[in-house]
Order: C-alpha cells, then sequence, then structure tokens
C-alpha cells in the first residue's frame, strides 16, 4: 500500500463486532477475560486499547516501522525515550531542538545522572567528535524548530553506529509524509502528534515508533509502567487527522513556498528560511533527504520585541498562538513562547532573536495570507 491508502486502511479494519468501517471509540477500562490467565485480546487500557492500536499500527506503516507507541503529548513520547538511559549514560543532542525537549534534558534528565551536550546538528563531524564512551543515545530534530537547520540523518546515523549508539529522529515538523528518518537510518522517530498528525489543533498526542524489537519492548515496558497513555477518544482524534495526512501537507507546503517567496523579497523583512528556499543554506540536502520542504517559514525583523508586537496586533487571519500543524495558521514569537524556558543567552546562541518570527503555515487561501501578512509588516 502507498501513503494515502495507508494512513486510510493500516490498522483499521471494519469493526468485528458491528462492520463500522471507522474504528470506535472503545471508552473502556477493562476488558473481559476468556478464562483464568487468557484474556480475551485487551486487559486494562493502560496496558492497551483497541482504538489506542489502531492508531500506532497506522502511524507505524507510514513511518515504515514494525512497532508504535502512542503516548498522551509529545513529551511523554520523548521522556519515554529517555527512559532507556540509566544515570551515567550520556546523549548527544543537536542543540537546535524543541525549547521543551531541552528543558526535560536539563531539569529532569540531568538531575537524575544523565549527561548532555550539545553540538551543531549542521555539522554530522561535530556529532562524532562529542562521542564518549558513554554515549547511548543521539538525539536530533530536522528540520529544527524554529530556525529550520537539517541534520544529514544518513550522515549522522553511519557515525552513531560505528560507536554503537542509538539516534533518535522528531519527526515532528516535517511529519512521515516529507521525512521517514528510519528508512535512513534513524533508530527512533518520535513524535509530537499534536502537530500535523492529529493535524486540527484539538489534541495532544505523541508516538514512538521502532523497526529495533529490544527498543520497543523497553519502551513499550514504560509506556505501561509510566502510564502517560493517550484516552481512546484523543487516540480516535488522531486517526481521523491522519486519514488526510497526504492531502494537508501539499496543501500546507504550496502555501509555505509562495509565502517564503513572498517574504524573501519583502523590504521590512531582514531574513527568510524555509528549506523549500534555494536561499537556505541546506536546500539541496532537504530535496535529498526530505519529499517536501514542510509549512514552517521563520523570518526576522529587526526591529526587536516592539516591531514583533505591532505585526502580530495587526494580523487579522494568522493567530497569535503557540504549537503548530493544524489547518488554521499561526503565527509565534519563539522568544517568549516556544523556547521561554531558554536563557535569553541560550537563545542568543542558537540564533533566536527577539525579532525571530515562526509561521505555522495553514491551509487557507494563500491570497488571503499573504495579504494579511503584507497589511501587518506595512503597519509595524
Ligand atoms: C518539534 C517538537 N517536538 C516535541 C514537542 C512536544 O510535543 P507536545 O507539545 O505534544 O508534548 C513539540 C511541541 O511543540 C515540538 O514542536
Amino acid at each position: 500500500m502507498r501513503f494515502s491508502t495507508k494512513a486510510i486502511r493500516a490498522g483499521q479494519r471494519p469493526d468485528p463486532t458491528t462492520g463500522s468501517i471507522i474504528v470506535p471509540v472503545y471508552q473502556a477500562v477493562n476488558f473481559v477475560f476468556d478464562d483464568v490467565a487468557r484474556p480475551h485480546g485487551f486487559e486494562y487500557s493502560r496496558s492497551g486499547n483497541p482504538t489506542r492500536t489502531a492508531l500506532e499500527q497506522c502511524l507505524a506503516s507510514l513511518e515504515e516501522a514494525r512497532f508504535g507507541l502512542a503516548f498522551g503529548s509529545g513529551m511523554a513520547a520523548t521522556d519515554a525515550v529517555l527512559s532507556i538511559l540509566r544515570p551515567g549514560d550520556h546523549v548527544v543532542s543537536a542543540e537546535h531542538i524543541y525549547g521543551g525537549t531541552f528543558r526535560l534534558f536539563e531539569q529532569v534528565c540531568r538531575p537524575r545522572g544523565v549527561n548532555f551536550t550539545y553540538v551543531d546538528g549542521t555539522r554530522p563531524e561535530a556529532f562524532a567528535k562529542a562521542m564518549q564512551p558513554a554515549t547511548k543515545l543521539i538525539w536530533v530534530e530536522t528540520p529544527a524548530n524554529p530556525l529550520l537547520q537539517l541534520v544529514d540523518v544518513r550522515a549522522v546515523a553511519e557515525i552513531v553506529h560505528d560507536h554503537g549508539a542509538k539516534l533518535v529522529a522528531d519527526n515532528t515538523f516535517p511529519s512521515p509524509y516529507f521525512q521517514r528518518p528510519l528508512t535512513q537510518g534513524a533508530d527512533i522517530v518520535m513524535h509530537s502528534t499534536t502537530k500535523y498528525v492529529s493535524g486540527h489543533s484539538d489534541v495532544i498526542g505523541g508516538a514512538v515508533l521502532t523497526n529495533d524489537p529490544l527498543l520497543h519492548e523497553a519502551i513499550k515496558f514504560y509506556q505501561n509502567a509510566a502510564g502517560a497513555v493517550p484516552g481512546p477518544w484523543d487516540c480516535w482524534l488522531s486517526l481521523r487527522g491522519l486519514k488526510t495526512l497526504a492531502v494537508r501537507m501539499r496543501q500546507h507546503e504550496t502555501n509555505a513556498q509562495a509565502i517564503a517567496e513572498f517574504l524573501e523579497k519583502h523590504p521590512k523583512v531582514e531574513r527568510t528560511v524555509y528549506p523549500g528556499l534555494p536561499s537556505h543554506p541546506q536546500h539541496e540536502l532537504a530535496r535529498a533527504q526530505m519529499d517536501g520542504f514542510g509549512a514552517i517559514v521563520t523570518f526576522q525583523l529587526d526591529g526587536g520585541v516592539e516591531q514583533v508586537r505591532r505585526f502580530v496586533k495587526a494580523l487579522k487571519i494568522f493567530l497569535f498562538a503557540e504549537s503548530l500543524g493544524g489547518v488554521e495558521s499561526l503565527v509565534c514569537h519563539p522568544a517568549t513562547m516556544s523556547h521561554a524556558t531558554l536563557t535569553p543567552e541560550e537563545r542568543r546562541k542558537i540564533g533566536i532573536t527577539d525579532g525571530t518570527i515562526r509561521l505555522s503555515v495553514g491551509i487557507e487561501d494563500v491570497e488571503d495570507l499573504i495579504e494579511d501578512l503584507d497589511r501587518a509588516l506595512r503597519v509595524c
């Protein structure tokens, strides 16, 4: 089966009891046993639930993974991956990652004895240099939030595997439609399914996908032991979102490309970053590694927070809100929103200034979106 067919059908057989073509919301805590020590299939919904299984199988299929696990949020998925680490273990992470991931690394994992080294993710050799005997995991996000730097997954995977460590890729920004890191050498893919996978800004969720049975068993054990599972209704919403992932992503990207080209020519915009622009320093890598460029466009105004305030207040269609990946267009100010947990010094080091603005381009009529940006830029 190809991508869209899998998105609509994988893991989603018609309901055996009623014939419903849509997987029902199995809003149940527990399931009867057939006999002593013989569950009928499911026992208790923290350990497993049929609606969640359908979502896990569908996501695994789209990422070309053997195994999938769904979580109550992207951060819960990240935490579950990190559960395989022990005190004294070391992680090499790209420095350009979601602020919440950085917070989990530094404020939760480091106090428990796990060490982290951050490197420039755009340089594979930087990962090689940072490896230590205790290095167990390499964490990358590509394209990264919010400045859209890419990591060369194939090159980094080779380095990681020579060292006997495991490579984790946060694939939230491109979604499986535009990029499948397991096919390029990553060992684990992690998602905030809150974003493109669900796609309608109405559900928080996460996922972990892998081909490695040992990693899967360890993370599945933690999923049940720690219990950060999504409810059946949230799984159902994500499954419904997935059915239109391909058509949404195509429209998201068409709109994003047009907006990036508009912003790049605009005299008030200092710099526009979008992997689909030939001016992006890793445009060629994006073409080779991804099947499309995604729908996050980041740009720079040079007038600081005051100019950003005037800009966002003048917008009428773009909504000033956290998050990304929904059908509606959003504008975010990373310095005070997604990356507020970093110190100003940490932000400066990775290139986020007070004038950095991130757009999550939706699937509205692109003419309306460009008119909205044009009007706000004129008055800011
Ligand atoms: C790239 C990336 N990874 C992980 C997360 C965390 O996901 P969640 O908010 O679903 O916990 C986010 C959230 O914004 C994100 O953008």
